[in-house]
């Protein structure tokens, strides 16, 4: 517990008096320097002066991400362009991207965050921790890179991709810590394998996984099979980029929301009333500190609820997020979420982790298949037994039926990065 900032020992009631603070202070700075904010602001017959709790921010209108796609790209940044010091981009799978920016003083910022969620997963200085988050406009790499370093870590930049050099580096370069998608690290995990390699034998102790929905499933696949600590890290580029929030390896319960920059808010999904703690709904984030890009209650679309504290106390936590409601597919009636899937697939024997989920139109009806691969050892009569418990556990746990295809050991696309686990084939 020495690994503690100051911020991560104040009490509840220290924290919302400087969350009141820094609330003002940012409705301020994006009412007087962003014009959306204004018009929105006054449209709403809200100003900054009327901001005098933290409950008062239930009274501010939403931000989405169709505001930042329609002010593509600079049109919601706050302070001058020359003031920014890095722009990072989401590719979003239409249109144009959502464009971000930091100041200086946002970098340093986001490094602190990102180093306290690296302490927080165990990380400790003198760690070396390879980070095969994408490197570029997506926040994931440089996101870690920069919190690594400030962790007092040595940071090995490996990127996404080439997959077998990554095995090599982790091999050659021993470190204790890897940062990366889920998905990919099952990728890793694979060519260990076809290395010949034992991926418990190596040097890695604890793994950061986000970027995507996961589940406690998949956790304890990747625990079993790499014999290290994986923990969950969560957050989105229009909030910052990853190190929003972060699950303690000592208790593993859910993330940390770093509350003295995130003001977290859970609302009704499909409407605008903002939901108690506990209640699972919509995720939506305030920044705090944010200089060249402030977010004023900006909807995510993750599907989360707020929790109290406990390895650290002052801040709330967040349940895994379950999905986002991007995600979710509604099937005949029935609200059906990836990670409802994974559950189910990775509690069956006979099938690997690999699955995807393909969307077809049967006259009028929407049908799913489960496209799952065997694991190299089934045999034929193990793949239908699998087929059929998946069927049956989708039926039970979601109340759809769905079709499941067993293929064959390898034949499905490996994730290098985020991973896109439904195929809509349903146009047309
Ligand atoms: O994915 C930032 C990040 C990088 C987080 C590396 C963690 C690690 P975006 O590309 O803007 O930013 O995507 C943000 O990804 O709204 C969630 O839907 C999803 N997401 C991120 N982390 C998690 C997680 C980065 N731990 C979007 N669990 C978010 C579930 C996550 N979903």
């Amino acid at each position: 517990m020495g690994q503690l900032d100051d911020a991560e020992r104040m009490t509840r009631e220290e924290l919302h008096a400087l969350q009141l603070d820094r609330l003002r202070a940012t409705l301020r700075h994006a009412y007087a320097h962003v014009e959306l904010y204004r018009r929105k602001f006054d449209a709403a017959g809200v100003t900054p002066e009327d901001c005098r709790s933290l409950a008062d921010l239930a009274r501010f209108p939403f931000t989405t991400k169709a505001d930042l796609r329609d002010s593509y790209p600079y049109g919601m940044f706050a302070v001058p362009v020359d003031q920014v010091r890095r722009i990072h981009a989401s590719s979003g799978t239409t249109g144009r991207p959502t464009v971000v920016g930091y100041t200086e003083g946002d970098l340093s910022v986001w490094a602190d965050v990102v180093a306290r969620s690296i302490r927080a997963a165990g990380g400790r200085p003198g760690h070396k921790v390879h980070i095969a988050y994408g490197y570029g406009l997506f926040t994931g790499g440089l996101g870690a890179h920069y919190g690594a370093e400030r962790a007092g870590c040595t940071v090995i930049p490996a990127s996404g991709g080439m997959t077998a050099r990554q095995v090599r580096l982790v091999l050659d370069f021993r470190p204790e810590i890897i940062m990366v998608t889920p998905s990919y690290m099952l990728t890793l995990l694979d060519e260990f394998e076809r290395q010949g390699v034992d991926p418990r034998s190596t040097s890695l102790k604890v793994g950061i996984f986000g970027a995507e929905p996961w589940t406690e499933a998949m956790r304890a696949e990747i625990e079993e099979r790499a014999g290290l600590d994986a923990v969950d890290i969560y957050g989105l580029s229009e909030v910052m980029g990853p190190g929003v929030a972060q699950e303690c390896v000592e208790t593993k319960d859910g993330l940390h929301v770093w509350e003295d920059h995130f003001l977290p808010e859970v609302v009704d999904p499909l409407g605008d009333g903002v939901l108690p703690d506990g209640e699972r709904g919509e995720l939506v984030f305030t920044s705090l500190t944010k200089e060249a890009l402030p977010v004023v209650r900006y909807r995510t679309r993750d599907l989360t609820r707020l929790l109290p504290g406990t390895a650290r106390p002052a801040f709330r936590r967040m349940e895994k997020v379950t999905g986002r409601s991007d995600d979710m597919i509604i099937l005949r009636g029935v609200n059906v979420f990836p990670t409802q899937v994974e559950e189910i697939v990775l509690g069956v024997p006979g099938v690997a982790p690999h699955f995807r989920l393909d969307l077809t139109r049967r006259g009028r009806m929407d049908h799913m298949t489960v496209v799952v691969e065997a694991r190299p050892d089934a045999a034929p009569a193990d793949r239908d037994e699998a087929a059929r418990r998946i069927a049956q556990g989708v039926k039970d746990g979601v109340g759809v039926t769905v079709e499941v295809t067993v293929v064959e050991p390898e034949s499905l696309e490996r994730s290098v990065g985020k991973i896109q686990r439904i195929r809509d084939l349903r146009q047309a």
